[in-house]
């Protein structure tokens, strides 16, 4: 044997458990997973396991055979304890030479049926004659033949019940006979016989010399770390190849993965989170960050409004609002010129974006510096389509500092994008009500093949900041999340990620490995 082939059933063996060790060194002589469980003295569970990993490791191979038994029945069971009736008849005779037919049943204690089998099948022999006797009006039974070489012949057969595979030819009748009379039954089973390869030979034949033969450590335990019991000792080597069997328990959405995936990015980048209610009021939902009240997406085509009316915050902040929409207040701005109506701001939406949750905080009051992030769902009454659902989510995000500008906003989103593998994400200047300037982001989709939208953002604007009394510049931005997880997963159409039409075989695939680019 060269080195090298050394060495690798050294490998080999230094992966596999105690129990495949004990299983391969015991396989020399026995082969049936029956033989082995009797000569290792453990259920065949065990030992059919254990053979699975081994033959997955290539060391053996199962082969699965039919044989057949024949066992004994149960009235073979009682036949073989008192006697075959024919027995039982002989033997009378052996000592009384004769016996009337009729006192068969009685002076036996056999059944009409074993008497007359009984009867039949030591005629048949030559062993007895029957002879009618008109005078007495009865027949008499009498042995004429004491040979009962034959009947030894047949009790053999019934002794050696169980797996039958080289029965002599001469048997072959006799079984017939047994199993017609029911005192055996045919049976096949299957049994699974253990062989080593090539491989597996050398293997063992390492396991059982003597540098193998010392303990290994399987498992680490407490004990074996406090008492120090593994010193000099050997351990289990993993094997990190070794097929194992999928589980397909619970297990995290792919869109979750997603979603740990921005949060430890954002909390990374010295970002807290916040979070919003996903029914909202107008209010909060448009009009506290500047969005006109005859804005386009107030149509009930883009948002959903809901039966009922919310509560307004303090009449201050309300005040303010409507001021800034109406005259711009002392902010510079015209403002809107309408009326600023305010059942229309008590209106109940499912949020249309998690702006509102930003704007929630600021109402609270916020200091600069600060950094702040919310994950959530959005709603906006829209036609699905590979890029759209009516439903989604958004990561939102304001930073608030001294002398922001937007600089500063393109390096926080490539920065985010970066650190998520997203390193050529582009630009494009787009209007917002509430920020000026205002930015789309665009992504290259891997498998869309073209550039995506996956982010709006912007500078608010001073009319947005100032019922907040917020002097300096706020950078913020609401990014699309699953077109984000879309781009990692490389999914063509969102309804594979969230939603009925998901396909299940790829929840259970996608894992937070696919997610590191
Ligand atoms: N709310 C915007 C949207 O849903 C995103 C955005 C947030 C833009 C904050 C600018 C500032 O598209």
């Amino acid at each position: 044997m060269n080195e090298e082939g050394d060495s690798k059933q050294k490998q080999i063996a230094d992966m596999l458990s105690r129990d495949e060790r004990t299983l391969l060194a015991a396989l020399s002589t026995s082969h049936t997973v029956q033989a082995l469980a009797d000569k290792l003295g453990v259920e065949p569970v065990r030992i059919a396991r254990n053979s699975l990993w081994l033959e997955n490791k290539e060391l053996i191979r199962v082969e699965e055979r039919e044989v057949i038994n024949y066992e004994l029945t149960a009235m073979g069971d009682v036949y073989t304890r008192k006697g075959l009736p024919e027995r039982q008849l002989f033997n009378y005779l052996l000592d009384a030479n004769e016996i009337p037919s009729a006192d068969i049943r009685t002076r036996l204690h056999i059944s009409d049926k074993g008497a007359n089998i009984a009867t039949g099948v030591l005629k048949k022999a030559g062993l007895i004659a029957i002879e009618k006797r008109r005078d007495e009006g009865r027949s008499i039974v009498t042995l004429v033949n004491r040979d009962d070489s034959l009947l030894k012949e047949k009790e053999n057969v019934l002794s050696a019940s169980g797996v039958h595979e080289r029965r002599e030819a001469g048997d072959e009748a006799l079984l017939k006979e047994l199993i017609k009379r029911g005192i055996m039954a045919k049976k096949t089973d299957n049994i699974r016989e253990l062989h080593l390869t090539p491989l597996g030979e050398r293997v063992r034949h390492y396991i059982t010399s003597e540098a193998a033969a010392e303990e290994i450590i399987e498992t680490v335990t407490k004990d074996i770390l406090e008492k120090e019991l593994w010193e000099g000792m050997r351990f289990r080597k993993y094997d990190i190849e070794s097929p194992v069997p999928a589980i397909d328990g619970g297990r995290k959405h792919p869109l979750y993965w997603v979603i740990d995936l921005v949060r430890e990015t954002f909390l990374i980048m010295g970002f807290r989170e916040v979070e919003g209610p996903w029914i909202e009021t107008a209010f909060w939902n448009m009009d506290s960050m500047f969005v006109p009240q005859d804005h386009p997406a107030r149509d009930v085509q883009d948002t959903f409004y809901l039966r009922g009316e919310g509560t307004l915050p303090s009449d201050d902040l309300v005040q303010r609002v409507k001021r800034l929409q109406e005259d711009g207040w002392d902010t510079g701005s015209t403002g809107y010129g309408i009326a600023w109506d305010e059942r229309i701001a008590k209106k109940l939406v499912l949020r249309s974006h998690t702006t509102a949750v930003s704007y929630r905080m600021f109402a609270e009051g916020v200091k600069p510096p600060l950094k702040v992030f919310s994950i959530g769902r959005v709603f906006r009454n829209e036609t699905p389509d590979k890029l759209h659902l009516p439903e989604f989510n958004q990561i939102e995000g304001f930073v608030l500092a001294e002398g922001l500008h937007l600089r500063h906003l393109m390096g926080y989103l490539n920065e985010f994008y970066t650190l998520l593998g997203l390193t050529n994400v582009r630009f494009k200047p787009t209007y917002n009500p509430y920020t000026e300037p205002s930015m789309e982001v665009y992504a290259l989709h891997p498998t869309l093949n073209r550039w995506v939208e996956i982010a709006n953002s912007g500078i608010f604007r001073p009319e947005a900041r100032r019922p907040y009394e917020i002097k300096e510049n706020v950078l913020a931005w609401g990014l699309a999340l699953e077109r984000l997880a879309g781009i990692l997963f490389g999914t063509s159409s969102i309804r594979e990620l969230i939603g009925h039409e998901c396909d299940l075989e790829f929840i259970k695939r996608y894992s937070k490995r696919q997610l590191i680019l």
